[in-house]
């Protein structure tokens, strides 16, 4: 059973569906802790009713992100967690963090990788005018959102559509990808071989 911390800075709904999971044993892993860079972050009160630990780390209490990432880090540490899952985490990780715990950090990005990294990835679909978007979970590396792929999934964008209204159509198909990819991780089922990520 892999130890989980999850990494959250708003609404946890991603957090929610990967605790679920957890619970039914479809991913066969244990959240351990639940970590916030923001105090009033929703996802505490959900881990907080799935009696999950949980921490609220603030920027404004340390001197420097890198100081930050290393408090963040040696507290994962001590808990030897096996995976650290970014689930609306809006901070960036530092380069010390990221390569300390290399081959170990996800995140999903709503948007087809390499395609609107950063911030606003479903605003940037729709002014780009694409017909497809969809969701990209990937292995975190020292860049913005460049890690190696594990799994995508799409979702059509229609004229009309708001930011609010492509976010609604994918974020249960985000939900559904990251289960899976977070399944096979659990179950030592993947394998990085440069940019390729396989399915053995
Ligand atoms: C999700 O749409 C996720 O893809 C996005 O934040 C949302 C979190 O929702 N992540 C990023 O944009 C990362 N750069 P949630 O708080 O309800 O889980």
């Amino acid at each position: 059973m892999k130890k989980i911390a999850i990494l959250i800075s708003g609404q946890g709904s991603t957090l929610q569906a990967i605790i679920e999971a957890c619970q039914t044993g479809f991913i066969p892993g244990k959240i351990v802790t639940v970590i916030s860079n923001k105090i009033d972050s929703f996802g505490l009160e959900r881990a907080k009713s799935a009696d999950i630990p949980n921490r609220v780390f603030l920027r404004q209490d340390f001197t420097s992100n890198l100081d930050m990432d290393k408090a963040i880090g040696d507290y994962l540490e001590d808990l030897s967690v096996d995976l650290i899952v970014l689930a609306g985490y809006m901070k960036i990780l530092t380069k010390p963090f990221t390569q300390r715990f290399t081959g170990k950090i996800l995140n999903i990005h709503p948007a087809l990788l390499p395609s609107f990294p950063g911030l606003h990835g479903h605003q940037q679909a729709i002014d780009a005018g694409v017909k497809v978007t969809g969701c990209t979970v990937h292995f975190v590396d020292a860049g913005m959102d460049t890690g190696p792929i594990i799994m995508q999934n799409t979702v059509p964008v229609y004229p009309d559509d708001t930011e609010d209204t492509l976010s609604e159509r994918l974020l249960p198909v985000e939900h559904a990808t990251y289960r899976e990819a977070l399944r096979l991780f659990c179950e030592d089922a993947l394998r990085i071989e440069g940019r390729i990520v396989h399915y053995i």
